[in-house]
């Protein structure tokens, strides 16, 4: 967690990375201004010597600034001052924090004076700060080595000049950034330490203390209702399957319906007897992101008191290949009653997720139902790390999941998706059973999307979010560095924010 402070001025005395803010033409904001004074004029020298001219997202580095206790100077460009939001806010403070980690225990951020800026003060200077805490996430857990330099330092973001309403806001976003770096978290963490039972027991432990309530079903829970295709999933693995609720109430009435989500925690995928090659296989610990970021989304609602009701349902295995392991060919009943041919025991998700799915149904009767998974890698060859896909039937749905990504930077994109009995559901129908897990290779993302749909109750709306590319990426971006990237979490504190709080 980073700290959040406000303060009208900064205490000159304290060495430290001071930010200051420059819209395009080298528009000084007026703390800019004070810094430019205070130093005799380094700024506009610097600024000439680079070609640093305040273009949006840029950072230029000033160090040991003369006339200032403070290590460093960051110019931080705004560009059009008009049109500046607080995504771009938002990202500046992420680059600071990629830059600063290692480096400041705090960084000092001046919003006094920014001219004909878009967005409030307050909204700027929260979601610097936002974007700051986001990027300031890692997990050091297991480096015993590090040296001092490579230690992680920064702890805290001092505010000037943000009027008082940045305060509540901030606070609001800081709730949002613990849900986000308990996805990260949990994604992070290999699959010996985060399978089903440590998963319940790690997400108990950070959400019971916010209000929420916990139902756990283990094995014998599952089998008593049927769940033979999760279970079919489980069974290689030495590791018990566990179905994990949590529900936030947030609206005084127990009678509220509540917004259903199930994700995918597959806390290891070999791919079971349809065994995945070797190389890159250690990227199967991701394979549990949809769960995480259900746990994430929960934390960050409970935390900030979300006035809705919510229910996020984990459906967790590890999939594994051993002598009980399932077979290809094996025909499993789901809780629904559908059979399904088990081509692929790689094509797992889908096995884990339709039980959920049905249980959820059954328990919360929900009127919308979004599903988050890692299922396929046809998304990731489809719409690569930089869109979660959305498969839908329902086009109000797809708007408003398109509207909440674009507003916080978790991008969606809507996939086909073909009536239950229309064309691409109809590939797969079985010969012997009700159908099968697989579809032919060509589709491969709308096919398991088709699959999870035959599970979706008449006049539920549902949402499946395929985040297998999402879920991580290779690269680093302002908000987060290479690895976890937390998605899905803003995503649906932001839905939620938009439709389920009156
Ligand atoms: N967990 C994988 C999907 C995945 C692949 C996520 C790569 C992230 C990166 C899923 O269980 C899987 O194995 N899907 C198969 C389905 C196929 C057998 C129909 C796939 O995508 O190859
Ligand atoms: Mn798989
Ligand atoms: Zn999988």
């Amino acid at each position: 967690m980073t700290t959040v402070r406000f303060e009208a001025a900064h205490d000159a005395a304290s060495p430290s990375a001071v930010v200051v803010f420059v819209g395009d033409g080298r528009q000084l904001s007026a703390g800019a201004q004070s810094v430019e004074a205070a130093t005799g004029g380094q700024l506009g020298k610097a600024m000439k010597a680079a070609g640093f001219t305040g273009k949006k997202g840029k950072l230029l580095e000033i160090l040991a600034p003369s006339g200032l206790a403070a290590n460093r100077v960051l110019l931080a460009g705004i560009g059009d001052a008009t049109k500046a939001d607080a995504r771009l806010f938002e990202d500046l403070g992420g680059d600071v924090a990629a830059k600063l980690q290692t480096l400041e225990p705090e960084v000092v951020a001046d919003f006094s004076g920014i001219a004909d800026l878009a967005v409030g003060t307050d909204v700027a200077a929260a979601h610097f700060a936002h974007g700051l805490e986001l990027r300031n996430w890692r997990l050091d857990t297991y480096r015993t080595k590090l040296k001092e330099e490579q230690k992680p330092k920064l702890k805290s973001v001092l505010l000037i000049g943000a009027p008082s309403a940045a305060k509540a806001l901030s606070d609001r976003l800081q709730k949002v950034a613990a849900g986000v770096a308990f996805a990260k978290e949990l994604i992070t963490e290999p699959g010996n330490v985060i399978y089903p039972e440590s998963f319940v027991e790690r997400c108990r432990k950070v959400v019971e203390p916010l209000g929420v309530t916990v139902t756990v079903l283990d094995e014998k829970d599952l089998a008593r209702l049927g769940a033979g295709s999760m279970l079919g999933v489980g069974q290689g693995s030495a590791k018990p399957p566990r179905l994990l609720a949590m529900e936030w109430n947030g609206t005084g009435s127990p009678d509220t319906v509540p917004l259903a989500l199930v994700g995918k925690g597959v806390t290891f995928d070999t791919g079971g007897i349809s065994l995945k090659p070797g190389p890159g296989m250690e990227d199967m610990k991701w394979d549990m992101g949809g769960a995480g970021a259900v746990a994430g989304i929960m934390v960050a609602l409970a935390g900030r008191k979300a006035k809705a009701r919510v229910v996020g349902v984990c459906g967790l295995v590890e999939n594994m290949p051993d002598g009980n392991a399932q077979r290809p060919g094996d025909i499993v009943t789901s809780m629904s009653g559908q059979t399904i041919e088990v081509l692929n025991t790689d094509a797992e998700g889908r096995l884990v997720l339709n039980d959920c799915m049905t249980w959820t149904q059954r328990t919360y009767k929900p009127k919308v139902m979004l599903d988050f998974a890692t299922l396929t890698g046809a998304i990731i060859i489809a719409l690569a790390h930089h869109h979660a896909g959305v498969f839908t039937n329902t086009d109000g749905l797809w708007g408003k999941l398109d509207a909440a990504g674009k507003a916080v930077n978790d991008l969606v994109w809507r996939q086909p998706l073909s009536e239950v009995g229309g064309h691409y559901d109809q590939l797969i129908d079985s010969t012997i059973a009700d159908m099968k897990n697989l579809g032919p290779r060509e589709g491969g993302s709308i096919t398991a999307a088709q699959f999870l749909q035959r599970y979706v109750d008449e006049g539920v709306e549902w949402a499946h979010i395929d985040i297998a590319g999402a879920v991580w990426r290779p690269k680093g971006a302002p908000l987060h560095d290479k690895g976890a990237t937390g998605f899905g979490v803003r995503l649906i504190d932001k839905f939620v924010a938009d439709h389920f709080e009156s």
